[in-house]
């Protein structure tokens, strides 16, 4: 047992030595002598799930994080004992788990160097006021050990030094540093010595996590209520070990309909209609593309949700379809909180049939939104979530709605001290009653999960497309998120960019800003720089308050306007890239940014970069984060890259200027990179295209690159209906050779393949395109080496000889 003096005097408790040992297929269960069970499951040869008790048993074990569908099974495992220690060896890691004190240590089981150790380990404190314990975990940290992760934190990208809560939070103008905020995802990676692991602390009462700040060798974790229940993900690569969180929490349950994958436009409210169409119209005018335009709360009926002003719009129906006509998807909001109103029929049913939430002795949760007073439904209970889901049918069947916008469903409620439910709210979680304690932080993600099925029923066979404000981990499986009410600031552009990165750190690459933020207004300059940001991001959304005047792309004047019309016209052109990204991130669990410590964890240079990012796996961008700049000073990754916009190469690994005038910003391609672009398009699938393009880039060495494409649509993709082409260069010092190897049996429009090829160091002297010799004449003479040919090729060989 541990003395701890210091800690026992605060209240609190500890494991002592171990009494028994059980094993049940591949959970082991260890009893102390003051009745603490660790209970230590090996879910895969690299993930090791550990929960305690305190009382000598477990509740029910449920989880609103862990997925069904996550991966289960090892190649190895084997137990053995020594005097000190229970040992546990899988093919990846090897767990010691202490005798006399429960305290556990991992070990990489290749080389045997210790990742990971419990400082103090699992230690717990009583709470008389509401029952159960607080539960606590400690961990040494070490000395060159870096953190990442937790969802939306406003901080910088290694949270080495800081302490943080989870609690879901309406946050108005959060600042940089403002914890908590919008979202709880209790998961974090670390890297210490090239080894990086990370740990999923599924509690979803409000957590905390202290990562070396109040004590410099010790990281540690606790909840106010539950279970110590943690997983422990091993990779050694952070890439892995994110997509192994990934995969236990959840991929997207399907893709995106590109069109989600389009620029968006929103403003709280556009409204009446004819507001919309001048939107719309004036995108279309300037050519600017845009494929969604979002309604916020004013298209309701004294936001009641599900209802329509039907002064400000008369005939949802026919505007819908009207603005579909001309390529934009019609977005709406709707929240929780639901309009006392005995008149309103949503309430009124919800009433009769007893799904509001109720305070502990049996008085309904009431709290005032934007409709006044309201109640609010128990998402926690599956009757609730499918009553829900069936009020979509009219908004998404009948009037022909594509996407859904869930906000306040922290849940907000105004005019109170804690901006939510008090702590005594009732809630059902799904079968384990319990209080608002517990539901808090996914209460917004049960929303979220039931409009995710209303929309998936009554747009089928067409795909969902939800955003939510509030989150919890897994929430990524139902939908896309933004990071809620940020300002027009440049320190936001700042912020925008980290969270977005660790949003992706986290599981959850769908994800992205409100741009040239939500309250007060930009000006022209930091609008044009936030666009450059923002059409790297999954998710891709103008949106603010109108309170402090416009904000779409042509109000600032007609610079701005051009540099808008510039960048997200890149972002058309990069959509297969995004695309094939986004499938990768769906099958593989590989986020679709990448902070540079994920990108290239061996070089220590990168442990502390927040700017710079990888956009897919090819694309460097650094945002430029200033007024007046001209370029800004970035650290580029080791290896070879070439600028963008000029091909200059640039040899990684160390921190240099970049030119970036305000119509430019630091872009750079990996050398060897294949990237797909489509022709620009004012809409996702507007035209159809002969061909589109390869920009193929030199390497002396070999590269692979790949590129998805489906119907954009629907879901034959998951009957085979897709095609994933790989792409593989193999560069010598005269010769370069293109690969392809297509699997699938979609076939889309285009046929041909223009491929352009970047930085050939070499005159070519003869071109064969699967063994045949071409004639390339028209090429001698041209800058640009480029060629047309049909999509289907095998093999292009470029020879200098
Ligand atoms: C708060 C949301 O964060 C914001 O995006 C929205 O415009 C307002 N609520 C009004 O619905």
């Amino acid at each position: 047992m541990i003395v701890n003096t210091e800690l026992e005097q605060k209240g609190n408790l500890f494991p002592s030595a171990i009494k028994t040992y059980e094993k049940d297929v591949d959970t082991l269960y260890f009893t102390t002598e003051n009745n603490v069970i660790l209970q230590l499951t090996v879910i895969r040869d690299s993930v090791i799930r550990f929960r305690y008790s305190t009382t000598g048993k477990f509740e029910n074990d449920f989880s609103y994080g862990i997925t069904i569908h996550a991966s289960r099974g090892y190649n190895f495992l084997e137990i053995s004992e020594n005097e000190t220690h229970y040992i546990i060896t899988t093919s990846k890691l090897i767990c010691k788990v202490e005798k006399i004190s429960l305290q556990v240590s991992l070990y990489d089981a290749v080389d045997l160097k210790l990742i990971n150790e419990d400082e103090i380990g699992f230690h717990w404190e009583e709470s008389y006021e509401f029952g159960g314990d607080i539960v606590k975990m400690s961990k040494i940290c070490q000395k060159s050990e870096s953190f990442y992760g937790l969802g939306d934190k406003p901080v910088s990208v290694n949270m080495k030094g800081k302490r943080f809560e989870n609690w879901v939070t309406d946050s108005y103008a959060f600042g940089k540093d403002t914890d908590p905020i919008y979202k709880a995802i209790p998961f974090y990676t670390a890297i210490q010595d090239n080894k990086s692991y990370g740990i999923f602390f599924d509690n979803t009462f409000k957590t905390h996590f202290d990562f070396a700040q109040e004590r410099r060798n010790v990281t540690s974790f606790w909840a106010q209520g539950g279970e110590m229940n943690y997983y422990f993900i091993y990779g050694p690569k952070m890439e892995d070990v994110v997509a192994n969180y990934t995969d236990l929490t959840g991929k997207p349950h399907a893709l995106p309909p590109l069109w989600a994958l389009g620029f968006h436009q929103c403003k709280w409210s556009y409204y009446p209609e004819s507001n919309v169409k001048e939107v719309t119209k004036t995108f279309r005018d300037l050519k600017i593309p845009c494929d969604a335009i979002y309604l916020d709360i004013d298209y309701m009926d004294g936001f009641r949700c599900f209802t329509w002003d039907k002064n400000h719009f008369p005939d949802p129906k026919r505007m819908v379809k009207e603005l579909e006509n001309d390529g934009f998807k019609t977005v709406v909001i709707i929240d929780p909180g639901i309009k006392i109103d005995l008149e309103y029929d949503v309430f009124k049913e919800a009433l009769d049939k007893d799904y509001f939430c109720k305070r502990a002795d049996g008085p309904y949760m009431k709290g005032k939104v934007w409709p006044g007073e309201c109640y609010f439904p128990d998402y926690t209970k599956p009757e609730v979530r499918e009553w829900w889901s069936g009020l979509f049918k009219e908004l998404i069947e009948e009037i022909g709605v594509k996407g859904v916008w869930n906000d306040m469903n922290e849940p907000a409620v105004m005019e109170v001290p804690n901006k939510s439910f008090p702590d005594d709210v009732r809630h059902d979680y799904d079968g384990n009653p319990c209080s608002h304690r517990k539901a808090h932080n996914v209460y917004g993600m049960q929303m979220a999960r039931a409009t995710y099925h209303g929309l998936k029923k009554y747009a089928y066979p067409k795909r969902p497309f939800v955003i939510t404000r509030a989150a919890y981990s897994g929430t990524q499986r139902y939908t896309s998120t933004w990071m809620g009410d940020n300002i027009a600031t440049w320190e936001h552009l700042w912020i925008a960019n980290v969270q977005a990165q660790r949003m992706a750190m986290s599981g959850f690459s769908f994800a992205g800003s409100d741009i040239g933020g939500f309250a007060e207004q930009p000006q022209g300059e930091l609008f044009a720089r936030w666009i450059q940001l923002g059409v790297f991001h999954a998710f891709c959304r103008v949106h603010s308050s109108g309170d402090h005047g416009d904000q779409e792309p042509w109000v600032f004047g007609d610079e701005i306007t051009d540099i808008v019309r510039k960048f997200v016209e890149i972002r058309y052109q990069l959509l297969p890239y995004l695309y094939t990204a986004f499938w990768s991130y769906i099958n593989n669990g590989t986020p679709i940014l990448k902070s540079l410590v994920l990108f290239d964890q061996e070089d220590p240079h990168t442990h502390y970069r927040s700017d710079e990012f990888v956009y897919g796996d090819k694309i460097l961008v650094c945002p430029i984060l200033e007024a007046n700049a001209k370029g800004r000073r970035m650290y580029i990754p080791r290896g070879i890259w070439y600028n963008f916009w000029t091909n200059e190469v640039v040899e990684g690994g160390k921190e240099m200027w970049v030119d970036a005038d305000l119509d430019s910003m630091p872009i750079f391609i990996k050398e060897g990179a294949v990237i797909p672009k489509y022709p620009v398009q004012q809409y996702v699938d507007e035209k159809k295209f002969d061909k589109i393009t390869l920009d193929v880039y030199y390497k002396n060495g070999k590269e692979k690159s790949q590129l998805y494409d489906d119907a954009h649509d629907g879901y034959d993709y998951k009957k085979g209906r897709y095609s994933l082409r790989t792409f593989k260069v193999t560069g010598k010092k005269e010769e370069f050779i293109l690969q392809q190897h297509k699997q699938g049996k979609f076939d889309a429009n285009y046929k041909e393949f223009h491929i352009i090829f970047h930085n050939l160091p070499f005159k070519i002297t003869s071109i064969q395109i699967d063994n045949v010799e071409i004639d390339f004449s028209h090429l001698k003479n041209t800058k640009t080496k480029s060629i047309i040919i049909n999509k289907e090729f095998t093999e292009i060989h470029l020879s200098g000889k």
